[in-house]
């Protein structure tokens, strides 16, 4: 993991035949160094293609990537049980238990809801109340890191707008930096209409201009935060 105050660098792996030490060395340095998508759809269908499509002009960009998806994951609910404050760690050994360390060695997060009644999809605030366990081991664990966030909506305007700032407002309480596509287009974020199929949303050309703007910028805060040593 990038120690705090040193720039932070990540380098590419190298050609030709490659020994396990290394592999593992990069494999560790792909997880300390990338950013972390996670869709919050219980389908492998809009959502999950944006985000793909999201971190694929990530690495496009010299940032490593990792896709976590809900889908077919065991996350319960948050049970506010406190089991997490005594103990630093969930009481339930779900799913979760894939992404903590995930969220802990990430970067920056981009995370993609579809919209369900208006706002984010229960699945994408499920995985947000559990982090409850991560900040009482480490409050300050997503401190400093990046984040965008990506909307998906069977209408037009659904509440993709709404779905966003709800996942800002995680990222602003927990000290992110997030990061909106900018007016004249993106706003917020990355708003799409899928009009309830993976065509629809891969025909949704103004959804794909609102994606490039935020990847953008949040590709310049990143690569701004790195520049200034991780603070
Ligand atoms: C329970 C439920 C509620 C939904 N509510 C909305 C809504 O309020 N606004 C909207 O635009 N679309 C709504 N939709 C449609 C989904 O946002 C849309 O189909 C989206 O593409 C789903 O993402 P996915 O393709 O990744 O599954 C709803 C779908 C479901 C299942």
């Amino acid at each position: 993991m990038a120690a705090r105050g040193r720039p932070f660098r990540c380098e590419r792996a190298p050609s030709g035949p490659i020994p396990l030490t290394i592999i593992l060395k990069y494999t560790w340095r792909h997880l300390s160094c990338m950013i972390l998508g996670i869709s919050g759809s219980p389908r492998n269908q809009a959502t999950e293609y944006v985000l793909g499509q999201a971190l694929k002009m990530l690495e496009e960009r010299g940032h490593p990537t990792e896709l976590f998806s809900v889908r077919g994951k065991e996350i319960g609910f948050c049970r506010h049980c406190d089991y997490c404050l005594k103990n630093k760690e969930c009481y339930f050994e779900d799913d979760m238990y894939t992404l903590y360390p995930l969220l802990r060695e990430s970067r920056g997060l981009v995370i993609a809801t579809p919209v369900y009644n208006g706002g984010l999809s229960a699945q994408t605030k499920a995985v947000m109340d559990r982090c409850r366990a991560l900040f009482a081991a480490e409050i300050d664990v997503l401190r400093g890191k990046a984040g965008m966030a990506i909307a998906v909506g069977g209408d037009r305007m659904g509440g993709q707008e709404l779905a966003i700032q709800q996942i800002h407002a995680f990222y602003i309480l927990n000290g992110m930096l997030p990061v909106g596509g900018g007016s004249f287009g993106a706003n917020l974020g990355a708003t799409f209409w899928s009009r309830d199929t993976l065509d629809g949303v891969q025909e949704d050309g103004e959804g794909a201009r609102t994606l490039r703007k935020t990847v953008r910028r949040f590709a310049e805060v990143l690569e701004r935060v790195e520049g200034d040593g991780g603070r």
